[in-house]
């Protein structure tokens, strides 16, 4: 079967779509036959090796890739009760989805209702159960907190937003470019600043009269993690849960004190889905929410295995607005269960 897979870190040249057998079941894994796999950051960042110290998400080479997938269950291993051969499910938190066949725990995969597309299913996997974590518990937004999200337009920042306002949030989103301005602001965002033209912290500061926001959700890093602190009020909450614009590093702690004594956090999706139940409680509310329309999911693009070259340059580049795919067997094929 074929698999995207790194054999040593580095640049998205390094990727290559490889001829590998097929993968065997565990006792509690399920046989997947993929129809998408997700592109999500963190392909980027395991690529090129900014996890390889991690003991959360050890990356041994040859690595393959893919932590999200979608598509229909071949077998299960003896094991499993919840999960049968021929259910469509969508997953994430697992190794190895972008390929033909993954093996996957099987308490990660939650079943597709059969109204629910698996582009749709997918887009609710990674980028949901992250917004999900982030609104209801790395910071519990409440009917008037105020929230800034960066990169609001993006695949989780939209998903954010709107769980942001359901939770009865004020929302300040940031934003690359005037087309993002308009989708964030359609997602539900109260104040859209375009922060590659204006300051975003004089912009929170000038908005708040002076006292800044209760919490920012920072998945930028690098290029914004100390205007996101100086942009709290006193004693708020940073949530820095990701790097897009490069790693923070050599970060001096007193900038906390003299940002307002406020607190910082940098959270990994595995420690807020511990358990099966507190996964698919996630899960299952996201998909309860795509259905009821309380929210809904952008599919950008959709690319195949061997364009991973340019589907990682078109995450990495700013030029997404949702679901990054890779599309491995496709909506239509059929079950042969
Ligand atoms: N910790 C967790 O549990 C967890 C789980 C899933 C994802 N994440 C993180 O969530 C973040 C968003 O993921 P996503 O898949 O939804 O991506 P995305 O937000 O759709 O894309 C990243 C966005 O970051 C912004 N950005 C600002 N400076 C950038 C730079 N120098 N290079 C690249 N992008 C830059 C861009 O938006 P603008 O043009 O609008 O600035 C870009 O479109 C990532 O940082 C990812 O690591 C964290």
């Amino acid at each position: 079967m074929r698999a995207l897979e790194v054999e040593e870190f580095g640049g998205p040249e390094k990727l290559k779509v490889r001829d590998v057998p097929k993968p065997e079941v565990g006792e509690y894994e399920i046989l997947i036959k993929t129809a998408y796999a997700g592109l999500n950051f963190t392909d980027i960042y395991r690529s090129r090796g900014d996890y390889k110290n991690s003991p959360t998400y050890p990356t041994p080479l040859p690595y393959r890739l893919g932590v999200e997938g979608c598509g229909w269950v071949e077998a299960v291993g003896k094991g499993v009760t919840r999960i049968k051969a021929g259910d469509r499910v969508a997953f994430t938190r697992v190794h190895g989805s972008q390929a033909e066949y993954a093996a996957i725990p099987a308490i990660r995969a939650t079943k597709l209702p059969d109204q629910v597309s698996f582009k749709r299913g997918i887009a609710i996997m990674s980028h949901g159960i992250t917004a999900h974590y982030l609104a209801h518990d790395a910071y519990p937004l409440e009917l008037g907190s105020k929230c800034l999200i960066h990169a609001a337009a993006g695949g989780v920042g939209q998903l954010l937003v709107q769980l942001a306002k359901k939770q009865g949030a004020e929302v300040f989103g940031t934003v690359g470019s005037r087309e993002k301005v308009e989708i964030a602001k359609a997602r539900g965002a109260n104040h859209v600043i375009e922060y590659s033209k204006v300051d975003f912290r004089d912009e929170i500061m000038r908005i708040t009269d002076g006292a800044g926001v209760d919490v920012v959700y920072d998945s930028v890093g690098k290029d914004t993690l100390i205007k996101s602190l100086n942009s709290l009020r006193l004693r708020g909450f940073c949530i820095l849960y990701g790097h897009a614009s490069g790693l923070v590093k050599n970060f001096d702690v007193l900038e906390l004190a003299e940002a307002g004594s406020v607190f910082l956090t940098r959270p990994h999706l595995q420690h807020y889905v511990p358990t099966e139940e507190a996964y698919q409680a996630r899960a299952l509310d996201l998909l309860a929410w795509l259905q009821d329309g309380t929210i809904d999911v952008t599919i950008d693009r959709v690319f195949q295995l061997e364009e991973a070259a340019d589907a990682i340059d078109f995450l990495a580049s700013r030029q997404s607005k949702g679901k990054v795919l890779y599309e491995v067997f496709g909506e239509g094929q059929k079950s042969k269960f």
